[in-house]
């Protein structure tokens, strides 16, 4: 068996142990003869699986008891349409636009009320945060929007933004139990599990439970209505269990590891790591405002587009691999979520002089 540091945005490499986990139990989980994927989601079996998965979540993030924890299918981008749907009640909403997915959020906002953009980094290709401590909230904003980790340009909200009493919405996907938050400050928390958790296919939702009132816009699918999901504690269909399972394992996993505060402690040292070179490198450079960096994506160009390519081809050569950046931004990007290792990062930095010593 020989494994790859991969540093791929998402789906993203997952802890081994997790893996190792999911293969031994894959033919009998646990004396049922059966593999979770192939079990009732009405079974016992599955409704203790779901349940640790949310109490280890809970544990986790320390969520309070007045918020519900969804396990919903669509992708975070079902959430740009289901938030706008589910919480627009008069009819407005403020968002911050940091990026593509801010972005797309924001246009499909649009298809369902009075959307304001009431900031954006696009003047400088999305390289920074902006200052959001005073922005001129619409005073009546059902809601302030905001993406917290921009996966494509590699920065992150170091505060959030003052909503000035509104809720805010904010899309996690690729910050997700990365650090502690404090969950009380939030109205929603979501995010998509295949970049920091799990495997492709679904979105958690962290919701304030007085957000989840059914009063939702005329010709909402029930499937799209919040209360549909809550009420039925995730699975008023068949839900996306064997991811489920393994974002439960994963739960269990970052719990062995010392929880949010070490992983935020392991994060912050890979990323010192790789910023200290680009920062002290003659040829590579980081793409992002030193201020809004990003934990768990980092954006790198030479300058030179065809030495870009030179060095993704050879870096996949060595077992580095999807290091190629977002077809809109081009150069690299190294995602090192949680699961990658400190070791991951060490290895990438070595490949990196020894290849800017061959290309100087
Ligand atoms: C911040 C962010 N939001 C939303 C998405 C879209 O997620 P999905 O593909 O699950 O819809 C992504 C990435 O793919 C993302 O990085």
């Amino acid at each position: 068996m020989s494994r790859v540091y991969n540093f791929s945005a998402g789906p993203a490499v997952l802890p081994e142990q997790v893996l190792k986990e999911l293969a031994e139990e894959m033919m009998d989980y646990r004396g049922c003869g059966m593999s979770v994927m192939e079990m009732s989601h009405r079974s016992p079996e599955f409704q203790q699986i779901i349940d640790e998965a949310e109490q280890d979540l809970r544990d986790l993030m320390n969520i309070p008891d007045n918020y519900k924890v969804l396990f919903l299918q669509g992708g975070a981008s079902q959430q740009f349409a289901m938030i706008p749907m589910n919480l627009m009640k008069n009819g407005v909403a403020d968002y911050i636009v940091t990026g593509q997915w801010a972005k797309k959020a924001y246009q499909e906002a649009q298809k369902y009320g009075k959307v304001n953009k009431i900031a954006s980094s696009e003047d400088k290709t999305f390289s920074y945060i902006p200052d959001c401590s005073n922005l001129d909230i619409s005073p009546d904003a059902d809601y302030v929007y905001i993406c917290e980790n921009n996966t494509i340009y590699g920065t992150k909200f170091k505060t959030l933004p003052n909503t000035k009493g509104k809720t805010l919405v904010a899309d996690v996907s690729s910050c997700f139990l990365s650090e502690p938050v404090d969950v009380s400050k939030y109205g929603i928390i979501y995010g998509g599990v295949q970049k920091n958790i799990g495997p492709a296919g679904m979105v958690i939702v962290i919701i304030r439970e007085d957000l989840i009132t059914g009063d939702v816009l005329p010709g909402t699918p029930t499937m799209l209505t919040y209360k549909t999901h809550a009420d039925a504690g995730s699975l008023y269909n068949t839900p996306n269990a064997y991811c489920i399972y393994v974002c439960g394992k994963v739960f269990k996993w970052l719990k062995s590891m010392g929880g949010l505060e070490e992983m935020k402690r392991r994060n912050e040292e890979k990323a010192k790591i790789l910023y200290d070179f680009l920062d002290e490198s003659k040829l590579f450079k980081g793409t992002v405002e030193p201020e809004s960096r990003s934990l768990m994506n980092v954006p790198f160009v030479t300058g030179d587009k065809d030495l870009d390519a030179k060095f993704v081809t050879e870096a996949k050569a060595a077992g580095f691999v999807n290091l190629k950046g977002h077809r809109t931004v081009g150069g690299m990007r190294a995602s090192i979520y949680n699961a990658m290792p400190k070791e991951g990062v060490e290895a990438l930095v070595a490949f990196m002089k020894k290849f800017e010593e061959e290309n100087a």
